[in-house]
């Protein structure tokens, strides 16, 4: 769990640098940090910044999963963060926590959950609602028994982890993708894992490989949340905006994955 002090820095510089989305979640334990510093923020002028100018998310725990728990779960992220509504709520992950991954009780409380994200979604509490690490099946399932559409899929998606039947069924439901380790968790970037063609590319445009990484994702039209504790590598990402790739680029990026694949976070695949 990271420290007011080690946050406050970063969530400042990343105002100042035009960041207006933050991805938080119960498991993140940083829900109550945030929130104390998204009130600095509001009430110093020089941000110039109010509630409705920020995209706010949090994410369920796998451990408040089902119905009833899901409602309060979200009345205590809410709590936590001393604000009225969320921009985004999303269930973080399709299990549930001490549940076996194969148990078919997973896909009925992640059900139930979703249905109390509905009910929060119809009473204002939430402006939008989605879901996180699902997969094709799970999301299809879903499909065929919600009301509300879920707004948001984020998940694992980088030039090493190719999903295609996964982006066709987003793009099919007008359901906006929002990438997590775009950067490989640091991997894709810090040498772990070296990849000639995203050095050349980044040469060629005199950027970084972490803003070649983020830009592909922009370009393909997902929204993108790049972690960093470090004010200056905000400050970087942030020109993300300042150039653009090719098609040939593009097309070079798009082939990573039939030679080097790599998933870096947790795989959904075995969930029921
Ligand atoms: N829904 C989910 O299950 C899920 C899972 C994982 C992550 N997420 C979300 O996605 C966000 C990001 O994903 P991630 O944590 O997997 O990692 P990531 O964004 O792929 O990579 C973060 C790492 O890259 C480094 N970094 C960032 N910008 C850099 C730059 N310009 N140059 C060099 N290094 C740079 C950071 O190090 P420094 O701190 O030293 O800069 C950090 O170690 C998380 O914060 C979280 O909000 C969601």
């Amino acid at each position: 769990m990271q420290t007011i002090e080690e946050l406050r820095p970063v969530v400042f510089e990343a105002i100042r640098a035009g960041y207006r989305l933050i991805d938080s979640a119960t498991v993140y334990r940083n829900e109550h940090i945030l929130g104390q510093i998204l009130k600095e923020v509001f009430a110093d002028p020089q941000f110039n910044i109010k509630r409705s100018d920020l995209f706010i998310t949090s994410k369920l725990a796998p451990k408040d999963q089902g119905y009833d728990a899901c409602y309060k779960a979200v009345i205590d992220s809410l709590n936590r963060f001393e604000l009225d509504y969320f921009d985004l709520y999303l269930i973080h992950w399709p299990g549930t926590s001490k549940t076996k991954l194969l148990d078919p009780i997973n896909e009925e409380n992640r059900t139930n959950s979703y249905r109390a994200l509905e009910q929060l979604y119809n009473e204002g509490k939430l402006n939008h609602i989605g879901v996180s690490n699902y997969t094709e099946k799970h999301l299809r399932h879903l499909l065929s028994v919600c009301s509300v559409v879920p707004h948001v899929h984020q998940f694992e998606l980088h030039p090493c982890l190719h999903q295609p039947e996964l982006l066709k069924l987003c793009s099919e439901n007008n359901i906006q993708i929002q990438a997590y380790s775009s950067l490989g968790e640091g991997a894709l970037i810090n040498g772990k894992i070296k990849i000639e063609c995203l050095d050349n590319i980044a040469k060629k445009h005199n950027v970084s490989v972490a803003l070649v990484l983020l830009r592909w994702s922009v370009q393909h039209g997902r929204a993108i949340i790049p972690k960093t504790s470090s004010t200056a590598r905000v400050r970087e990402n942030a020109n993300v905006f300042s150039f653009e790739l090719s098609k040939e680029d593009m097309r070079l990026l798009d082939e990573i994955h039939t030679y080097e694949q790599h998933r870096f976070c947790w795989d959904p695949n075995g969930v029921y």
